[in-house]
């Protein structure tokens, strides 16, 4: 695939997991895309977990229902409606789940480029987890990001030491294909903004006539 078909083909994954295995070659692979992400100040501030054990990933699943329950509640009837149809997370039908961290402790305390930004960091995660998403879906893989969690539970579930804080539950796994269309926009939830509105000519707000 190409890097622009790799880009525009990527999905968030949920229902189309096959459970099928993941080669120790790709995985590696995927892994060391993740690594050679760019990092404020070469800091490179993530770990990655991979949680194959089923015990695990049920206790997890667990507690993300319990989060969609409630954010499920804190919604009026039309958009409860929506949401009740929209699939959340694939942790049990994935084949495995890889969770990303951020230590703000790494390279510290003269991180280059972190003084005004203290989210700079964050950022860095942010784009390995991107890098191993565009990997992921190059080797034929699916990726679902799951964020229905509260950072101190999942720190406690994979033994992450204090101050290292869990940034994403990545669903990984082969798939029975890829929705062309975000499952959200699909499901009547929320649509894809035009390019058009989101690019600014010399001030916010102008635009090219
Ligand atoms: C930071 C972040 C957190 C997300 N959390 C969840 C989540 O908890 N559950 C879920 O189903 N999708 C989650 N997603 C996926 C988004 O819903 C998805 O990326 C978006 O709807 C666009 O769809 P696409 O990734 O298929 O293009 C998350 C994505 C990001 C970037």
């Amino acid at each position: 695939m190409g890097l622009y078909e790799v880009i525009h083909g990527r999905r968030d994954v949920r229902a189309e997991f096959t459970g099928a295995p993941v080669g120790a070659d790709v995985l590696e692979r995927v892994l060391r895309a993740a690594h050679a992400a760019p990092s404020v100040g070469l800091s490179q501030p993530w770990d990655f977990v991979i949680v194959r054990d089923r015990e695990t990933r049920s206790a997890f699943r667990e507690h993300v229902r319990e989060q969609r329950r409630r954010f499920a509640e804190s919604l009026d009837g039309g958009r409860a409606g929506t949401f009740e149809k929209i699939k959340i997370e694939g942790i049990l039908e994935a084949t495995l789940g890889v969770v990303v961290t951020y230590d703000p402790g790494r390279g510290a305390p003269a991180v280059l480029g972190r003084h005004t930004i203290a989210d700079a960091g964050l950022y860095s995660v942010c784009l390995a987890i991107q890098n191993l998403w565009l990997a992921a879906t190059s080797e034929g893989l699916g990726v679902g990001w799951v964020s229905f969690y509260e950072e101190g539970f999942l720190a406690g579930l994979l033994g992450i030491p204090d101050g290292i804080r869990p940034v994403a539950w990545l669903c990984v796994g082969p798939v029975s294909h890829l929705e062309t269309v975000p499952d959200l926009e699909r499901h009547g939830w929320r649509r894809r903004r035009p390019l058009e509105r989101a690019v600014h000519h010399g001030r916010w707000g102008e635009r090219l006539r």
